[in-house]
């Protein structure tokens, strides 16, 4: 990299409208932290004095782990608010809790949300930076970015990659994240699913649609593989998940039709057996841990490029 992208955003809400220095910087930053989580003492006193809430009001294992994770990893004070725990359940109105998480003086407030644009309405009244770490059906953009760094790893690129994001597109905020990255960093973007779960609009983002897997599988670099996310799915929008397996699970044969080099991605939760064959998630293609590993690195360089003092900006080896 010959010179070093910049990033002055102070919340990270959405990739859409985010400057593709921005999503580079981020990108180029996770490399170093990458290695710090693979020594024998994983942590740099970067973000020494510094506090990050994580205010998880949705389920969450990775992210919400690997968000924690990367605090502490970086010295900072982390503290962790499940919903089920906190006074949410008592009433609370979400502006309520971040006015009074407020008073105790966080630098960065991690949020995850059922509602769109819930961590926005929090950025716009708070003076802590915040992270978006998945808002309803909206944006997840720290799993893009770490799905990017997993590809630029796997691949030594991302343009001009042809990407096949596959399933439940309409209620993936997974899904609305990584076009946006992917496009603006100059890979090609193809959908498929069933027509009832492909939002209409999607070839405006300039993505292909295809209502069946193989023709979008054919010749792809990259196959990212989305949940079926029953806990949205209000009405009724498949016939039955053995059905939607059969027709829209990505199994071996499948898997053929793509680049013989082809990288198979998913966000996890998997659901084996429906969206993905266990043969495929577990087979040699899969990267699907990888991203798990990239997502600490990648949220490290999040919270520092957002947290840290001047003085601290490049991280200690
Ligand atoms: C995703 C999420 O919660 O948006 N999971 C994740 O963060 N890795 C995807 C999903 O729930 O299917």
């Amino acid at each position: 990299m010959s010179e070093r992208a910049r990033f002055d955003e102070r919340h990270l809400l959405a990739i859409e409208g985010l400057r593709k220095d921005s999503i580079l910087a981020v990108l180029d930053a996770a490399e170093p932290f990458f290695d710090v989580s693979r020594r024998s003492v994983r942590k740099v006193p970067t973000l020494r004095g510094k506090t990050v809430i994580n205010l998880f009001y949705e389920a969450s294992t990775r992210t919400r782990t690997s968000f924690e994770l990367a605090g502490k990893r970086l010295s900072a004070d982390v503290v962790n608010i499940s919903v089920s725990t906190s006074s949410a359940v008592k009433g609370e109105t979400l502006l309520d809790t971040v006015k009074n998480l407020e008073a105790m003086q966080p630098d960065v407030l991690v949020v995850r949300h059922a509602a769109s644009g819930a961590a926005a309405f929090i950025a716009a009244r708070t003076r802590a930076a915040v992270v978006n770490a998945g808002d309803g059906t909206h944006e997840h953009p720290t799993q893009a970015l770490l799905d990017a760094f997993t590809i630029r790893r796997a691949k030594g690129r991302i343009e001009g990659l042809e990407v096949a994001i596959c399933g439940d597109v309409l209620h993936s905020r997974v899904a609305r994240s990584n076009v946006a990255l992917l496009t603006t960093l100059g890979a090609k973007v193809r959908f498929a699913g069933p027509r009832t779960l492909l939002p209409p609009g999607l070839e405006a983002l300039g993505a292909k649609v295809y209502d069946r897997l193989e023709p979008a599988l054919e010749g792809a670099d990259v196959v990212m593989m989305l949940r079926v996310q029953r806990e949205r799915l209000g009405g009724s929008f498949l016939p039955s998940t053995r059905e939607y397996g059969r027709i829209f699970g990505l199994n071996e044969a499948r898997l053929a039709l793509a680049k013989p080099d082809a990288i198979v991605m998913h966000p996890g939760p998997m659901n084996r057996g429906v969206e993905i064959d266990p043969a495929v998630a577990d087979g040699p293609r899969s990267v699907i841990l990888d991203q798990v590993e990239a997502g600490v690195a990648v949220r490290m360089a999040v919270l520092w490029l957002l947290a840290a003092e001047p003085s601290e900006r490049v991280p200690s080896a």
